[in-house]
């Protein structure tokens, strides 16, 4: 378990923290090992009945971390990210996210996963894949569209442009947004009558509500691809580089 990823079980509620407040959160790939072992254990655990994703401090997360982007994973295994998207997709338990700040990339990408999403108001989301040179990944190219329309999609994955909190309500990609200092314990309510519903009701209830099965690990497998292709390329380091020298961009 690495430091920053904050765990604490209460009221039979797992709350997984990203607690990296001086790098906005910044997703790295030990954090991603530990919530994707975290989910697995907890799903195990009968004494928890529901999860609860959110960040410290201003923002939720600001995505993968930039630097470990093109790192290869240690044992050859599944890349970190891919574990723990495929712990969210496949969790028999409900995710509540809590949108506590900017959602980018992957932090918007994973809400697509999660069965309760919440947003406090000074919250955003964007997934800017393209102007990094990228493509979108968690099966968020079929998700999304299916979420908010093609219309929209486009409009959120083509111009990488942030979604207010309102706009992302509107959209119906959060289902209700709080006063920032209401969130938590907006949250702890919610999360308490999760955990006290019945628990095989819940699940099956959710496994009716997703049933998206093999469509859905088959699109994260093509994205996959084309998101491996685009990370070696050199529209990627010159999208990074550029952005770490405050400049615009210049592709050949
Ligand atoms: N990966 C690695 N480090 C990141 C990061 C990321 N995704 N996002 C922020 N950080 C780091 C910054 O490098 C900076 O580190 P430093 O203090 O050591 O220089 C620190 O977090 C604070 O970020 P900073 O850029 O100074 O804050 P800001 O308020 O001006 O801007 C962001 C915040 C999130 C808007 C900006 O950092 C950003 O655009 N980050 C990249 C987001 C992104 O593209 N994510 C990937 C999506 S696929």
């Amino acid at each position: 378990m690495t430091k920053h990823i904050r765990l604490t079980t209460q009221d039979m509620v797992t709350t997984l923290t990203f607690a990296r407040p001086e790098k906005k959160n910044a997703i790295t790939q030990r954090m991603y090992a530990a919530m994707a072992q975290a989910i697995r254990d907890y799903g195990e655990d009968d004494g928890v009945r529901a999860f609860v994703i959110t960040g410290a401090g201003d923002y939720f997360t600001s995505g993968n971390d930039l630097q470990d982007f093109a790192r290869g994973t240690e044992d050859g295994g599944p890349p970190p990210v891919v574990q723990f998207l495929q712990a969210i997709s496949s969790c028999e338990k409900p995710i509540i996210a809590a949108v506590n700040g900017p959602a980018i990339g992957v932090g918007l990408t994973m809400l697509l996963h999660c069965d309760l999403v919440y947003a406090a108001r000074n919250a955003t989301l964007s997934a800017p894949f393209v102007k990094l040179g990228l493509v979108p990944e968690a099966a968020s190219s079929l998700l999304l569209p299916k979420a908010v329309g093609e219309a929209v999609a486009n409009d959120i994955f083509l111009t990488g442009r942030a979604l207010s909190a309102d706009e992302a309500l509107s959209f119906g990609l959060v289902a209700r947004v709080f006063g920032e200092d209401e969130l938590a314990s907006e949250i702890r309510e919610i999360a308490s009558t999760v955990a006290n519903s019945a628990p095989n009701s819940m699940r099956r209830t959710k496994s009716l509500i997703r049933h998206r099965g093999e469509t859905i690990a088959a699109q994260m497998q093509r994205e996959g691809t084309l998101f491996a292709e685009q990370l070696a390329s050199p529209d990627f380091a010159e999208c990074v580089a550029a952005m770490m020298q405050k400049r615009a961009p210049v592709f050949q």
